[in-house]
């Protein structure tokens, strides 16, 4: 049987993305050959700033479900469409609408700020959304005095907390990708490489944090570890930012820190359910497709707006 080659499905990619009028966005976290094919690759927050902007009349979100809800959301009148369906986040099935409604009854006059990484019934609760790279703006945004519940992640929340000096209310969420990288994984790394950077997601739990040299989202790890002089850099988020950091600095080293003794990579098992054939697929039979009601996408694209008007 002839097996298509991921140059030809490429090809066919690129035609269906003319034929249709489709873009392409992707998340650092994908594969190589679909950042490769992306028409732009970016953190959360530039990504949802992109799929409000575009013209195109179809968005193939390669990402999570979270991250193409939201670019339903903000382009609710185009096509988005996710090569597969299951690519889910553990950090935002931490957080059920039921149980974090009680949860907001229970912290009356608390206003609430939630990560991007959540369902859209979660937004739809929220007062203003944020991401890694803009939410210490979104948090002081907000009068010192105001009582805040911030979820879904515990770990970004706690870090937040101890750089503004806020006490906010944390729901006890975390992304099973970050919160399981080992402090003795990256004391033993740090060990044998001396002269290499930590950098660090701030999904990552404190003990993490508190090693790291420089903390940021994924286009903050990206523009650090090009602009920074160090010649080596351990990285603890997700493995496929190396994709873009060997691509901008060829002659530089970074060494992720391994999720367990069988491998030297941390992979989240959802973005990685995303391939090349199924992005094909999906853009040749327009589906999967998210599809949301109009009282969510009013809902939850309310508070996402508020961050973007924050943001800009
Ligand atoms: P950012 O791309 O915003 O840094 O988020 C990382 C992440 O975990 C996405 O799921
Ligand atoms: Fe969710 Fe973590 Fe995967 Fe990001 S890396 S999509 S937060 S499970």
């Amino acid at each position: 049987m002839k097996t298509i080659s991921n140059q030809d499905i490429a090809g066919k990619i690129l035609k269906l993305k003319k034929d249709k009028n489709a873009i392409i966005l992707a998340h650092y976290y994908q594969v190589p050959e679909i950042q490769d094919i992306a028409d732009f690759i970016g953190d959360s927050l530039q990504l949802s700033q992109n799929a409000r902007s575009t013209d195109a009349e179809i968005i193939v979100f390669a990402g999570v479900h979270f991250m193409a809800e939201t670019a339903k959301i903000l382009s609710p009148h185009k096509r988005v469409l996710l090569p597969d369906l299951e690519a889910g986040c553990s950090l935002a099935d931490s957080c059920p609408p039921e149980a974090f409604k009680k949860f907001i009854e229970q912290h009356p006059e608390h206003a609430v700020i939630s990560y991007i990484n959540c369902s859209a019934e979660i937004k739809a609760l929220s007062d203003v959304i944020c991401t890694s790279s803009n939410a210490v703006k979104i948090v002081e945004s907000f009068p010192r005095e105001q009582k805040i519940i911030f979820a879904p992640d515990k770990n970004l929340g706690g870090y937040i907390n101890q750089i503004t000096g806020r006490n906010m209310v944390l729901w006890n969420g975390s992304c099973e990708v970050h919160d399981i990288i080992k402090v003795e994984e990256v004391i033993r790394l740090k060990k044998e490489h001396p002269d290499a950077k930590l950098i660090a997601h701030p999904e990552c739990r404190n003990v993490i944090l508190q090693l790291a040299d420089f903390i940021g989202s994924t286009t903050a790890l990206l523009n650090y570890s090009i602009k920074d002089s160090s010649g080596k850099f351990i990285v603890a988020t997700e493995s496929g930012i190396l994709h873009q950091m060997k691509k901008s600095s060829p002659d530089k080293e970074f060494i992720i820190v391994p999720m367990n003794e069988k491998c030297s990579c941390n992979d989240c098992p959802y973005m990685k359910l995303n391939t090349l054939e199924k992005l094909y697929l999906s853009m040749k039979n327009e589906k999967p497709e998210i599809l949301l009601s109009a009282e969510l996408i009013e809902a939850a694209g309310s508070p996402i707006r508020k961050m973007l008007e924050l943001s800009s």
